[in-house]
Order: structure tokens, then C-alpha cells, then sequence
């Protein structure tokens, strides 16, 4: 590595009362009327009472809403906010939800800022020049860390593809990281969405573009969901864990936004294309296999780099009295464990069978499609198509 460059430019809020701000940050971003886009899975959870609290008080009022965001957005729904944010005049986007609506709301932020309805004229390096519309994330989830990350990836369902924005203009303004916002998240989905943001975290340790500032943030980001995980699941309603789990995984955010993913997010990627399976599951499913094969084909840097993760994973005793040669089998075996805890508690799927969606005769098309996914260039040794195939086969069991 002979320079690294880190970019971590977006304003948090977060705790238990960062949502009460939120009027009060809009206004100092030139706000005067804001779009709310959420789903309806939010509004039916009553998420958006703390939001319309703190604006009861407020000079400043929603000037339109847009609640039809579906869990896998495409191009037809960011025309279709684009369209309502033009008709009511808006003049900034308050993204609530999880990944899919952040992402959709970053897409709506070009089409508004640059005009038109084709996304596809903003794909690739450099094709936006200067800054979107106020924009504010307030993520509904504890794992994508899109509210921090430079990316968004919309489906084009008319080309049949993914399109994939990369600016740090897609970067919010601002992010209002609010435990409130996450205590409805069902077990299932806390737990998916948690592994998500481990794999950011972990990811960001190993990959060709980590740095010593992913590497801590990432670090304080495993440490906080190792912590916290299983607290959420035993009390759900406990504020504090929901606290830490959601600022880990924006943490885990700040992170791999500037050290990137590799092969676990190159072979996850496929499976949740093929098979619509939840990403966070995807990521489970492949981790402790995908860190195998590093352990074993990357040089002894990287193993050293999935040795120091026993520490935030196991804690300080556990990570001193064991050898730093045994480390990078003791780090996996903890997210093995967890892994297996997850399974026990909420029935997260352990192996790509136990899914009962994977055709294991497919596994060879995901191998090859695999090799094409852009993540898997950042893994610290170049990986064939034998090594992901293999790599299947374990993780099918
Ligand atoms: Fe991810």
C-alpha cells in the first residue's frame, strides 16, 4: 500500500433522543420542503411517530410523502418519487427505512439534482459532478450502513440489470442513527441485518484496500455487535443494545465504504440474486467459510489481520491465552459459534441447505458467477472459480 485516502464526511446524530434534532438540522441544510420516503412497513410499525413528534413542535412540516418504497426498489419506483418530489415543489429527501429505501432515496437525489428519468446516465466514475439536494438517511435497520456509504445499487428491471451509482456525492448530509427506529426489527431480520454489518466490519480487515482506520473503526464495530447481538435478542426492547447494534453497523459502514468488500459480498451477491434471499442471511451463510479459505491461501499478513479479530469477537482473556498462530481458527470458531446461536435463537439458517431454496446443482452457476462480481477484486489473493466452488460445497453441509 502506497497511500490510502479515507472519506468520512456525513454528520451523525445518534442516541435516544437524536431523532428530536431532526427539524432543526433540516432548516441549517436550507430545508424548506422536505419529501419523506419510507415503506410501509415502517408507517405500519408506527416508526414515524418520534419523526412527526419532533416536528410537532417545528417550523417545518413534511411537504409531501412517498410510503411505496418495496423491499427490492428498481428504476420504476425512483421515476415514480422523483415525480412526487417534483409535483410538491420539495427541496430535500429524508430517507426511513433500511437499505433499500436509503439507496432508492440516493438514486431520486441524482434524478432531482440532475433532471430526467434515466439513472442509467449516472453510472460510472466521475458522472456526477457536484453536490445533490439536502439529503438525510434514518436507517430503520442495523446492518447495511448505507446511510454512510458512497453506493446504491437499483435494479433496471426494463435492462434486466443492477445498476450500481458510486459518487461521494451519494454520501447524506446527515444520519440520525436513533435505537427507536430499530426496536420493532423482528428477531429474524435483527439478526440478519447484525450479520451484514459483521461482515462490513470484517471485511474491511481483510480486503486488498484496508487501511488502519477502517481496521479500528472496524474493529470497534465487531467489539460493539459481539457485545450487543446477543442482548437485542434476549430483550428486544433493550434501548441501550439497540443502540450500540445500530451505531456498529453505521460504523461498519464508515469503514467498508472506504476499504470495500470481497469474497464473502461476491458470492453473497449471487445468492441473493438467484435465490432472493435476505443479503444479511447470505452473508452468514458464507463468512466463516469465505475466512477459511483466506486463512489458507492469503499470506500470513492476513491471517495475523483474522487472528486480532478474536479480540473484539471473544475479549481480551480469551484473545491473550491463545496462541497467535491458533487465533485465525479461534476468531472463526466464535462466528461459527455465533452463527449456530443465531440458528438456535431465531432459526437463521446455518447452510445454503438449510435454506431450502439453493439447488445444490446449481452451485457451479454461482461459482462462475461469482468471478464476474466487482467485490471480488478487493479479496487480499486472487480467487478461480475452483476455489468459490469448493468453497459452496463446504458451506452447503
Ligand atoms: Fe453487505
Amino acid at each position: 500500500m502506497t497511500f490510502y485516502e479515507f472519506f468520512a464526511p456525513v454528520k451523525i446524530l445518534a442516541g435516544t433522543a437524536a431523532l428530536e434534532h431532526l427539524p432543526f438540522e433540516l432548516r441549517a441544510l436550507g430545508a424548506r420542503r422536505p419529501l419523506l420516503v419510507t415503506d410501509r412497513g415502517v408507517a405500519r410499525a408506527g416508526l414515524l411517530a418520534p419523526i412527526e413528534g419532533a416536528f410537532a413542535e417545528a417550523e417545518l412540516a413534511f411537504a409531501a410523502r412517498y410510503e411505496e418504497v418495496p423491499s427490492d426498489s428498481s428504476t420504476r419506483v425512483v421515476a415514480a418519487c422523483a415525480a412526487r418530489y417534483r409535483t410538491h415543489d420539495c427541496d430535500a429527501i429524508v430517507a426511513v427505512g433500511g437499505g433499500s429505501v436509503i439507496d432508492t432515496c440516493k438514486a431520486v437525489d441524482v434524478l432531482v439534482t440532475f433532471g430526467g428519468d434515466d439513472l442509467s446516465k449516472y453510472i460510472g466514475a466521475g458522472a456526477l459532478d457536484r453536490p445533490l439536494r439536502p439529503f438525510v438517511a434514518i436507517p430503520t435497520t442495523a446492518g447495511t450502513g448505507s446511510e454512510v456509504t458512497v453506493a446504491a445499487v437499483i435494479a433496471d428491471p426494463d435492462r434486466g440489470v443492477k445498476l450500481s451509482l458510486t459518487s461521494p456525492f451519494l454520501l447524506p448530509h446527515l444520519a440520525v442513527v436513533d435505537p427507536r427506529m430499530t426496536r420493532t426489527l423482528p428477531p429474524f431480520l435483527t439478526a440478519a441485518t447484525a450479520m451484514d454489518a459483521l461482515t462490513h466490519a470484517v471485511e474491511a480487515c481483510i480486503g486488498r484496500a484496508r487501511n488502519p482506520i477502517s481496521t479500528a473503526l472496524a474493529h470497534a464495530a465487531i467489539g460493539m455487535i459481539a457485545r450487543a447481538l446477543p442482548n437485542v435478542l434476549r430483550t428486544p426492547d433493550d434501548l441501550e443494545a439497540r443502540a450500540a447494534l445500530a451505531e456498529a453497523a453505521t460504523i461498519a459502514g464508515i469503514a467498508f465504504s472506504n476499504s470495500m468488500t470481497s469474497l464473502v459480498h461476491a458470492i453473497g451477491h449471487q445468492l441473493g440474486a438467484v435465490y432472493h434471499l435476505h443479503h444479511g442471511l447470505c452473508m452468514g451463510l458464507v463468512l466463516p467459510y469465505a475466512l477459511e479459505h483466506n486463512v489458507a491461501a492469503a499470506p500470513r499478513e492476513i491471517s495475523v489481520a483474522i487472528g486480532d479479530l478474536l479480540l473484539p469477537l471473544a475479549g481480551a482473556e480469551v484473545f491473550a491465552r491463545t496462541a497467535v498462530t491458533d487465533r485465525p481458527h479461534a476468531a472463526i470458531a466464535v462466528i461459527r459459534r455465533l452463527r449456530d446461536d443465531l440458528h438456535a435463537q431465531v432459526a437463521l439458517p446455518r447452510t445454503l441447505r438449510e435454506t431450502g431454496k439453493i439447488e445444490r446443482h446449481d452451485l457451479p452457476k454461482i461459482a462462475r458467477r461469482t468471478l464476474d462480481d466487482g467485490a471480488l477484486t478487493y479479496n487480499p489473493v486472487p480467487v478461480a472459480y475452483d476455489d468459490v466452488l469448493r468453497l459452496l460445497e463446504r458451506a452447503w453441509e
